[in-house]
């Protein structure tokens, strides 16, 4: 009676083990298709390219920056999806908190400063994309 019952769930445990034990040696791989192309507004890219791409586009000198943040590589396919979302995110928070472009490179280049409106027209369009791409 006992055995019956047994039986059938021993088959089936096993079966579950060969199942998960073959899933984790399946190859890992990076999937390439992840490519996001954005097509930033004009008006946005305008701002962005007056006072952001000095810092953070394929041309920068400073090292940093560019590491952290380039709108090249954040339009043009070189981010994953993922990573655009997250730079998104990050450009609507510096900007909330008025730290881009930095302090010190403003003192040196007034001229630099966003306007409250070119900073809202930003975000705006950063928290958006982002939205959009979460699937929110
Ligand atoms: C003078 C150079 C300079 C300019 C101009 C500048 N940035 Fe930056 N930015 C930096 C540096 C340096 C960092 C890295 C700060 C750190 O991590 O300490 C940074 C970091 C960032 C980050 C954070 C990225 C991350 O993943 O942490 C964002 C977002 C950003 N900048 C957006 C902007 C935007 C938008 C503009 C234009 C309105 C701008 N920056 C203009 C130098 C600049």
């Amino acid at each position: 009676m006992k055995i019956k019952f047994i039986l059938p769930l021993f088959v089936v445990s096993v079966l579950f083990a060969l199942v998960s034990f073959t899933s984790s040696l399946d190859p890992q791989y990076i999937d390439i298709s992840d490519v996001v192309i954005i097509d930033i507004p004009e008006n946005v890219k305008a701002i962005i390219d007056n006072k952001c791409m000095e810092c953070h586009s394929n041309e920068a000198k400073n090292g940093k920056s560019k590491m952290k943040m380039n709108f090249d590589k954040l339009s043009n396919g070189d981010y994953s999806t993922g990573k655009v979302i997250s730079k998104l995110d990050k450009i609507v928070k510096m900007l909330g908190k008025d730290k881009m472009p930095p302090e010190k490179f403003l003192a040196k280049n007034p001229d630099k400063k966003l306007s409250s409106e070119e900073s809202k027209l930003i975000s705006d369009w950063a928290s958006g994309q982002s939205s959009m791409m979460k699937g929110e």
